[in-house]
């Protein structure tokens, strides 16, 4: 696997090249990620990983600082995963000057994650279109577990015409259904056992609707009662429709097939997230 820090090397490297599948990464590596790698590698000749800790993507209360660096557990996970070429740009690489030229993501950028996390997808939609234009990726996995992400990061390379192909991984999880985050390191032991709830929270969601309850308001009620009575601050539990995240319409004229539900919280100081279809669909989103 070459390691490339800079821009120059990175396309030395990828030269010869024919369909480069990329997955972007902040580090910090769990089984989800190289599920990622895995769907990479299936996709092209040449599998890049990059490693950048996106400064531009945190609030000014979030956690840059202490957002965990294991650069040398990466870089052996992901060599023996057989990842090509692994770029680990610093910041100044990435950003010599600073960032002022910034992408503007649409209305839903506010709303769900955006709502509680000012600038994020800005910041995400920044990096991320500085990482397509370096790496010039033929195709680009990103994980549904950030569904948010995922569906804003799809629509700027559609409306941008940028000949990229967006693919979406399913969200690995733990036997328990947690939903693999490096923000799981974060928690204690009693939030560790805690924190399955919020799967099962937003499962029995998704039941109730392929039930046939359409009371979509009641049920985020319920969900974020129940993550509130057992300790969790809760941010938002939201049924949207699959496509653009759109509220579904609220005498259910939409398919529960296309309908997901979606959640944030924090258990202690960590903000986990998650959603899941209601009926659960291989590789689509
Ligand atoms: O999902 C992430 O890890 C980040 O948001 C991404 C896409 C690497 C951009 O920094």
């Amino acid at each position: 696997m070459q390691i490339c820090q800079s821009q120059a090397e990175l396309a030395r490297h990828l030269e010869r090249f024919e369909r480069v599948a990329f997955v972007p990464t902040m580090g910090n590596l769990h089984r989800g990620h190289l599920s990622l790698v895995d769907i990479a590698r299936e996709r092209g000749d040449c599998v890049v990983t990059s490693i950048f800790v996106n400064r531009l993507q945190f609030g000014p209360n979030e956690d840059f600082d202490r957002y965990p660096r294991t650069f040398e557990a990466d870089r052996e996970g992901l060599e023996r995963r057989g990842v090509d070429v692994l770029f680990a740009p610093d910041e100044q690489e990435m950003y010599p000057t600073p960032q002022v030229y910034r992408v503007q993501p649409p209305p839903l950028a506010t709303e769900l994650e955006g709502a509680f996390r000012p600038g994020f997808f800005d910041g995400v939609c920044t990096v991320v279109l500085k990482l397509f234009n370096l790496v010039q990726p033929d195709i680009a996995v990103f994980g549904k577990k950030d569904r948010q992400q995922l569906k804003i990061v799809r629509g700027m390379v559609q409306q941008f015409n940028m000949p990229i192909q967006i693919v979406a991984a399913e969200t690995v999880r733990a036997d328990d259904g947690l939903a693999l985050s490096s923000r799981n390191g974060y928690l204690t032991a009693d939030e560790r056992k805690e924190a399955p709830r919020m799967y099962r929270t937003l499962r029995w969601i998704a039941d109730e609707i392929a039930g046939g309850r359409t009371d979509y308001a009641n049920l985020e009620v319920a969900g974020r009662a129940e993550l509130a009575r057992n300790g969790w601050s809760v941010d938002y539990v939201a049924v949207r429709h699959g496509l653009a995240l759109r509220i579904p319409h609220p005498e259910g004229y939409d398919h529960p097939n296309l309908l997901i539900v979606l959640a944030a919280a924090k258990l202690g100081n960590t903000r986990l997230i998650d959603n899941v279809d209601v009926v659960p669909k291989h590789n689509e989103d």
